[in-house]
C-alpha cells in the first residue's frame, strides 16, 4: 500500500496534493523534523520558549490548548512568523464531551445506540472546533475486559463488535464525512494495540496477547475504525509481548499500513518513545527515536527523542530520508484535509454556543440511555410521582456535580451540571417536599458520623433514592483499582437505610462494574448510572419517575468477586465446561468437589463460574418473552444468507425497550473459538402485550474470523446460535455452513 497518494489522477485531490508537494520540496530536514514534534501547550501564558519553536518551525502540533484566542494566537505565530507558514494541528482529550459532557464512554455503549453515540460525538466536535481544537484523541478502541482497570471508563467494554460498531460511530460523528465540513476534527483511534490486556488491571502494565487473541479480538476494532476513515491512531503505553507497542515495526508497519492500508497518521502517547527506555527496549533516546520511526509513529507526543535525534540518526544512514518525508507528508495531509492551510483561525461567532440546548439534549438522552436497570423487585420503579408526598435523598453521588461527569473532563466545568438532587428539587418544587442527607462526605468516607442524620431523613419520607458510586478520580488513565466493591462506608450505610423498612431505590454513578453482590440484597431497585456527565441529573430523575424507559444494556460483564476476574462473555468453552449439576455450595463452597480430577470442570468452589451480571443484561419497565425461533436453512450456502426470525412480546404491563441480540457459535474450528459471540442486535419498544416480529441474517462473512493459517475466512462446520436478551440466556438454534 502507497504511503503517498502524489501520483492520482483525480484533480481535486492533485490540487490538494499541490500544497502538500509543494512545501515538502522546499522543507529543511530540521523543519521536517519539526511537524513529527507535539508539544504541550498547556502554560499559561504562551511561553518564549514555545513562541520561538513555533516560529522557528520546530513544531507541527500541539496539545492542551482549548481556547479560541489562544489557539488562534499559536497559529498566529506559526502561519506568520514561521519560515513556512504551516498552520499547527492542535489537540485535545476531548473524550465524551467539550463543554457538554456526555456520559463517559462505557456509558454510552450501554446505549448500544451507534446514532446517538454518533451525534454526541457531532457535538463534542462543534464545541471544540467552536474553540481551536482540530484533533481530539477519541475514541479509546481498546478491549476492557478488566474492571479494575481504571481506563475501562473510557472503553466501549469487553466485546470486538460492539466496540467496532460504537468507534466507528464515534468516528464519523466527530470527523463527519469530511473533514472540512464545519465542525469537523480529526479523530485519533488510540491505543494500538492491546493497552486495554494491562495485566491485572494495573494501568500501564505488560501485556501478553497471544497471536489469536490480538488478531481475533484486540485487532477487530482498529480494523474498522481504519476502515471507516479514522484520519489517526496512536500507539500503546503497554509492551507487547516484549516489543512495547511504540516500538511495534510488525504490527505499525506490517498490519496497519501494509496489510490494512492505512495511510492516516499515527501519533505516539505522551512521552512514549522516550519510554521505550524504561521499557528496557532502548539504550537511549536516540536508540528509541530509531525504533519509534523506523517502526512507524510519524509523531511523537510531549517527549523530544524525534527532535533531538533524528537528524543525526538520518545522517548516520540509520533512518532512510525517504521515511521522513512520508511521515511529514501524513502530517501534512492531515493539515490539508482539515483546510488549516486556507483556515487556520476559529470564530466562535461561526459556530453554535457552547451548552446550546440542542447539545444539551443530546447528553440528556446519551444519558438517560446508558443507565442499566439492574434490579426492579416487585416493579417498585417507576415511581409514581403523584403519591410521593416526601423522598429522601441520600448519598455522596447525589449531589457532587464534578463527580458525575466522570474522568477525562478538561473543559466541561462543574457549573454547568444538574446534579439528581437539583433536578428532584426542579421536578418538585412545593409538591413533594425533598430531604437531603448526604450519609459520606465522598465516595471514600469511612466515616458513619453523618449516618444518624440520613436515617432520621429516610424515616421521614416515603422512599430512599440513594446515590453511591464512585468519585470521578477514582477510575480514568493511572486510576485503578484491586477492590472493586464500592468504596467507603457506603455499602454500610446502605445496609443501614435498608434496614428501616422504607422502600430503596439505588442508583451507582461509577466509572466501571463494581462487585455489588453485598449491596443488592440491601436495595429494592438499582440502577446502574456511570458517570453521567452534565445532563445526569435530569435524566436520572426522568427515569425513576418513569417519563423515559431504561433500555441500557451492560457492555461489559459484572463480577460477582474481583476474584472471578477476567471474566467475560467471549470466554472459550475449555475442554472441561463447567456441570451446573456439580456445584453444590455448602457454606459458600462447592463441596461436590472430590479430591480426583475425574469428572471436575471449570468453576470457582467459591464463586461459582457465573458473574454476578452478564454482558447484555439490562432489565426495563415491560418484561419480554422471546419465543419461535425460526431459520431460512439448516444448510447456509457459502455465498448464501440465513434468515431468522423470533417474537418477542410484551408480557409485563408497562410500556417497555428491548433489545434483542444474536449469538454465535463455531463449535469445531482450526482454532478455538468463544462460546458465544455478538453478531447483531436490534432494540424493539412495545407497549403492554404487543409482539413483534425479530428478524436477523447472517452470511458467510459474519463467521469470519482469522484461521489456524493466518487468513481470515469462515470455515464450513456445525454453528449454535441464539436470539437472546442477554449473553446467558436465549432460543438456540442451529446451522451448517456449507462448503464453497
Ligand atoms: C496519555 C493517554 O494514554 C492518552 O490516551 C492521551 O490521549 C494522552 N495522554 C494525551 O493526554
Amino acid at each position: 500500500m502507497p504511503t503517498s497518494t502524489l501520483e492520482t489522477e483525480n484533480p481535486v485531490a492533485q490540487a490538494e496534493h499541490d500544497v502538500v508537494a509543494r512545501l515538502l520540496a522546499s522543507m529543511t530536514l530540521a523543519e521536517k523534523i519539526g511537524q513529527l514534534q507535539q508539544v504541550d501547550a498547556s502554560c499559561e501564558p504562551i511561553s518564549e520558549e514555545l513562541r520561538v519553536a513555533i516560529a522557528a518551525g520546530r513544531i507541527g502540533a500541539v496539545i492542551n490548548r482549548s481556547d479560541p484566542q489562544s489557539c488562534n494566537a499559536l497559529q498566529k505565530i506559526a502561519v506568520t512568523e514561521s519560515r513556512l507558514g504551516i498552520p499547527l494541528l492542535i489537540g485535545r482529550d476531548v473524550i465524551h464531551g467539550f463543554r457538554s459532557i456526555a456520559p463517559i464512554p462505557i456509558g454510552q455503549a450501554a446505549s448500544w445506540n451507534c446514532d446517538l453515540v454518533r451525534k454526541a460525538a457531532r457535538v463534542a466536535a462543534l464545541e471544540a472546533r467552536s474553540q481551536g481544537v482540530n484533533w481530539t484523541f477519541s475514541p479509546m478502541i481498546d478491549i476492557a475486559r478488566d474492571p479494575r482497570w481504571g481506563r475501562i471508563a473510557e472503553s466501549f467494554g469487553e466485546d470486538p463488535f460492539l466496540t467496532a460498531k460504537l468507534g466507528v460511530a464515534m468516528i464519523k460523528g466527530y470527523q463527519t464525512d469530511h473533514l472540512l465540513n464545519p465542525g469537523a476534527i480529526a479523530s485519533c483511534a488510540k491505543h494500538f494495540v492491546g493497552y486495554g490486556a494491562s495485566e491485572s488491571g494495573r494501568d500501564y502494565n505488560t501485556t501478553n496477547i497471544p497471536t489469536n487473541e490480538l488478531r481475533n479480538i484486540y485487532l477487530q476494532p482498529f480494523r474498522q475504525a481504519v476502515e471507516a476513515g479514522v484520519a489517526t491512531l496512536m500507539t500503546s503505553f503497554s509492551d507487547l509481548d516484549g516489543v512495547p507497542a511504540t516500538a511495534n515495526k510488525p504490527l505499525i508497519d506490517g498490519v496497519l499500513r501494509n496489510d490494512w492500508g492505512f495511510d492516516g497518521l499515527v501519533v505516539s502517547d505522551w512521552n512514549a518513545i522516550k519510554e521505550l527506555i524504561e521499557h528496557g527496549l532502548s539504550a537511549g533516546p536516540r536508540d528509541a527515536a530509531m525504533e519509534a520511526a523506523l517502526a512507524g509513529v510519524d509523531m511523537e507526543m510531549a517527549g523530544d527523542a524525534y527532535a533531538s535525534h533524528l537528524e543525526s540518526l538520518i545522517t548516520a544512514g540509520l533512518v532512510p530520508v525517504h521515511k521522513i518525508d512520508a511521515m511529514v507528508e501524513r502530517v501534512l495531509r492531515l493539515k490539508d484535509s482539515l483546510g488549516l492551510f486556507e483556515q487556520p483561525y476559529v470564530d466562535p461567532q461561526h459556530f453554535p454556543p457552547l451548552l446550546s440546548p440542542e447539545a444539551l439534549q443530546i447528553c440528556y438522552q446519551m444519558a438517560v440511555e446508558s443507565f442499566v436497570l439492574l434490579k426492579n423487585d416487585a416493579s417498585i420503579l417507576p415511581l409514581n410521582a403523584e403519591t410521593l408526598k416526601s423522598v429522601a435523598v441520600i448519598g455522596p453521588l447525589a449531589d457532587a456535580p464534578h463527580e458525575q461527569m466522570g474522568t477525562w473532563v478538561f473543559d466541561g466545568q462543574a457549573t454547568d451540571t444538574v446534579t439528581p438532587l437539583q433536578a428532584l428539587r426542579d421536578r418538585f418544587a412545593d409538591k413533594a417536599t425533598i430531604h437531603f442527607a448526604p450519609g459520606l462526605a465522598n465516595s471514600r468516607d469511612r466515616k458513619t458520623a453523618l449516618f444518624d442524620e440520613a436515617e432520621r431523613v429516610v424515616r421521614d419520607s416515603d422512599v430512599a433514592l440513594v446515590f453511591l458510586g464512585e468519585e470521578s478520580i477514582l477510575s480514568g488513565e493511572a486510576h485503578s483499582r484491586a477492590d472493586i466493591r464500592l468504596p467507603g462506608a457506603q455499602s454500610l450505610l446502605l445496609e443501614r437505610l435498608k434496614a428501616l423498612g422504607k422502600p430503596v431505590i439505588t442508583v451507582i454513578l461509577a466509572g466501571r462494574p463494581l462487585v455489588l453482590g453485598q449491596d443488592l440484597p440491601n436495595t429494592d431497585a438499582l440502577i446502574f448510572g456511570w458517570h453521567p456527565g452534565t445532563m445526569g441529573g435530569p435524566a436520572i430523575v426522568d427515569v425513576l419517575f418513569g417519563d423515559q424507559c431504561p433500555c441500557g444494556k451492560l457492555p461489559v460483564t459484572f463480577p460477582k468477586s474481583v476474584g472471578q476476574v477476567p471474566i467475560y462473555y467471549n470466554h472459550k468453552n475449555t475442554g472441561r465446561p463447567p456441570i451446573p449439576a456439580e456445584i453444590v455450595l455448602i457454606d459458600d463452597i462447592a463441596v461436590g468437589a472430590k479430591q480426583t480430577s475425574l469428572g471436575m470442570s471449570a468453576f470457582y468452589l467459591d464463586d461459582g463460574y457465573q458473574p454476578l451480571f452478564p454482558f447484555g443484561f439490562g432489565l426495563s419497565y415491560g418484561t419480554f418473552e422471546l419465543s419461535d425461533l425460526w431459520l431460512s436453512h439448516s444448510g447456509l450456502p457459502a455465498d448464501g444468507t440465513l434468515t431468522l426470525q423470533a417474537r418477542i412480546t410484551n408480557i409485563g404491563n408497562r410500556r417497555g425497550t428491548e433489545t434483542v441480540q444474536l449469538y454465535i457459535r463455531d463449535r469445531a474450528a482450526s482454532l478455538t473459538r468463544p462460546v458465544r459471540e455478538l453478531k447483531a442486535y436490534q432494540r424493539y419498544n412495545l407497549s403492554p402485550g404487543e409482539t413483534a416480529t425479530v428478524r436477523f441474517s447472517l452470511t458467510a462473512d459474519d463467521l469470519s474470523f482469522y484461521r489456524r493459517d493466518g487468513t481470515f475466512g469462515p470455515e464450513p462446520g456445525s454453528f449454535l446460535l441464539w436470539v437472546a436478551t442477554h449473553s446467558a440466556n436465549g432460543l438456540e438454534g442451529t446451522f451448517e455452513l456449507l462448503s464453497a
